[in-house]
């Protein structure tokens, strides 16, 4: 028995040696003491005391742990941090610090479990962010940007840091790379027809292409376009909203979808709320709505 509570540290050593496996029992780490029991359909147990954070992080991570069985499937996960009144940046595109330090963590923490983590032109463009694993243990995810129209100077960190590959998707017409893996670098993959076409690339093209290099958990990160567009196309299998305590009141959209008349036709996902505690997260549960 463990003399104390599995605490948040602990559960995120466990999240990150749960990543691809199923029917285990996880240690705690250094010792061959039981800590959690993970199961074959996704579910898991604790098998020893824990605190309230250390639940909250292991219910929210390990689901996107799991193992994909077959070869088709992908997991694709969405992110948002947003003001209480549904603002992603001001109109001028700042966005730097909507959520606080602990939202900024649990960020780190998606992209650690992921294979690929997906961000469109417009963020790329404004934030010149390097979309890396720094707040925590982990490693990097493949960086993708969607980018049609190469806006995003080449100056900028994901095509200068080497700190890890990135796929830069632009327009062009597409054919299947030799082997399923992204090779280290920059590389350009031609796959979002014409240059000069305005309406957006069905997002599931943009799956099958990242399949096609092998990436299964794809992370898309922003911004409001890129998400949307995922949710709206129902794809995604699970998002996360954070919503910092902050009032903007202007700017742009967090969700951007067709117009409905009926709240009936809104979307009302399965929803777990978790403290943070600089912000509060909505885990969305898509699978099966
Ligand atoms: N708070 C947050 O969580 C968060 C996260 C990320 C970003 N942000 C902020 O959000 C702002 C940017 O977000 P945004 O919504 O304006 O833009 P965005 O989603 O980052 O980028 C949209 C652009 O990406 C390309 N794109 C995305 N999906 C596409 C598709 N299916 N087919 C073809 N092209 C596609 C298009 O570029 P082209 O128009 O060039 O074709 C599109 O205009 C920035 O201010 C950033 O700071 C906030």
């Amino acid at each position: 028995m463990a003399a104390r509570p599995l605490d948040i540290d602990t559960a995120w050593e466990l999240v990150l040696s749960a990543v691809d496996r199923s029917n285990v029992t996880l240690p705690f780490p250094g010792t061959e003491t039981p800590a959690v029991r993970i199961n074959g359909q996704g579910s898991w147990n604790l098998m020893q005391p824990a605190t309230h954070e250390a639940q909250s992080l292991l219910s929210v991570f390990l689901p996107l742990c799991r193992p994909l069985p077959d070869n088709a499937q992908l997991n694709v996960i969405g992110q948002l941090g947003q003001s209480l009144d549904g603002r992603i940046a001001t109109v001028t595109g700042r966005s730097r610090f909507i959520n606080g330090d602990d939202g900024i963590t649990h960020l780190h923490r998606i992209r650690a479990v992921s294979d690929a983590v997906i961000v469109g032109a417009g963020t790329a463009l404004t934030d010149n962010p390097r979309l890396t694993v720094r707040r925590t243990h982990g490693r990097n995810p493949v960086r993708v940007v969607i980018d049609r129209h190469r806006r995003v100077p080449d100056s900028h960190h994901l095509f200068t840091d080497g700190e890890a590959p990135t796929l830069r998707l632009i327009s062009g017409t597409y054919s299947k790379p030799p082997h399923a893996e992204v090779p280290p670098g920059v590389t350009d993959v031609p796959c979002l027809g014409r240059p000069e076409d305005d309406a957006p690339v069905d997002p599931a093209h943009i799956l099958e292409v990242l399949a096609d290099y092998g990436l299964r958990k794809i992370f898309v990160e922003g911004g409001g376009v890129t998400v949307s567009a995922f949710l709206n196309a129902g794809l995604l299998n699970r998002l996360h909203v954070m919503v910092a305590p902050m009032i903007i009141g202007s700017g742009r959209p967090a969700f951007s979808l067709p117009e409905i008349d009926l709240l009936d036709d809104a979307l009302r996902p399965r929803a777990q709320l978790v403290n943070l505690g600089s912000d509060m997260l909505f885990d969305l549960d898509f699978s099966g709505t």
